[in-house]
């Protein structure tokens, strides 16, 4: 019907001295294709972080900066470490503990049937304080951002303090360590345990036996996750 209209109106046209008729052809809807789910890789965010964050100068901590040591593990861990700060091996190196303190660690991890591998870890301040001092208030401020982003790509079920610095600067308390020990935290939602620090238990043997007990817990919370 419709057709037989058209083809009049055609013939109309041409017997009116009309020959070209140009048909504006109809619009294609496009349909737009959905971008492929983003899937977010922590391990990758963080290294690009890293990488952005390497040559900070936030706090006069870069100046005796060899190599920014942000932090190293599996960011798919159920449970991260914390120190202090990096040391004279580790600014060497770019890597966490790696030094005497480092070792120790390592040794610790194996007792309770963990490899380094299978755990991340971090310091409060990422560039290695003059003569292995103790971060200063500014600086643990200027650094506490890039922890604090570290353990929200991480989401680590628990945490493991190492040594007062680490516990009181993410816990804000000012007690002494022996009785930090005597209980667990939430940090930001976050079970928390404080121990002592490698650096600490290679200068005090006698204090092994407590760090046990501490990691003894640890791993009882860890294989229950
Ligand atoms: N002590 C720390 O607290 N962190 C390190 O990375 C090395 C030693």
């Amino acid at each position: 019907m419709l057709q037989k209209s058209v083809k009049q109106y055609l013939e109309y046209l041409k017997l009116s001295g009309i020959q070209d008729i140009f048909f504006r052809p109809p619009k294609v809807k496009k349909i737009k294709k959905k971008p492929p789910p983003q899937i977010f890789d922590p391990a990758q965010k963080l290294k690009e972080l890293e990488e952005k964050y390497r040559n900070c100068k936030k706090c006069p901590l870069w100046e005796g900066r060899n190599k920014f040591c942000y932090g190293n593990g599996n960011p798919q861990t159920k449970l991260m470490l914390i120190g202090e700060g990096p040391g004279v091996d580790e600014d060497r190196a770019g890597k966490v503990f790696v030094g005497k303190a480092g070792q120790l660690l390592t040794k610790m991890l194996h007792a309770i049937k963990l490899t380094r591998d299978e755990v991340y870890i971090a310091n409060i301040v990422k560039c290695r304080p003059p003569e292995n001092r103790n971060p200063l208030p500014e600086e643990k401020k200027m650094c506490l951002p890039y922890l604090e982003e570290q353990i929200s790509i991480i989401k680590p079920q628990i945490l493991l303090l190492l040594g007062r610095v680490a516990a009181a600067t993410l816990l804000e308390m000012d007690i002494p360590l022996k009785a930090f020990r005597e209980q667990t935290y939430s940090y930001k939602g976050i079970k928390t345990y404080v121990s002592y620090h490698p650096a600490a238990l290679l200068r005090n043997i006698g204090w092994k036996k407590f760090a046990w007990i501490d990691l003894q817990k640890v791993q009882k919370d860890y294989q229950s996750l």
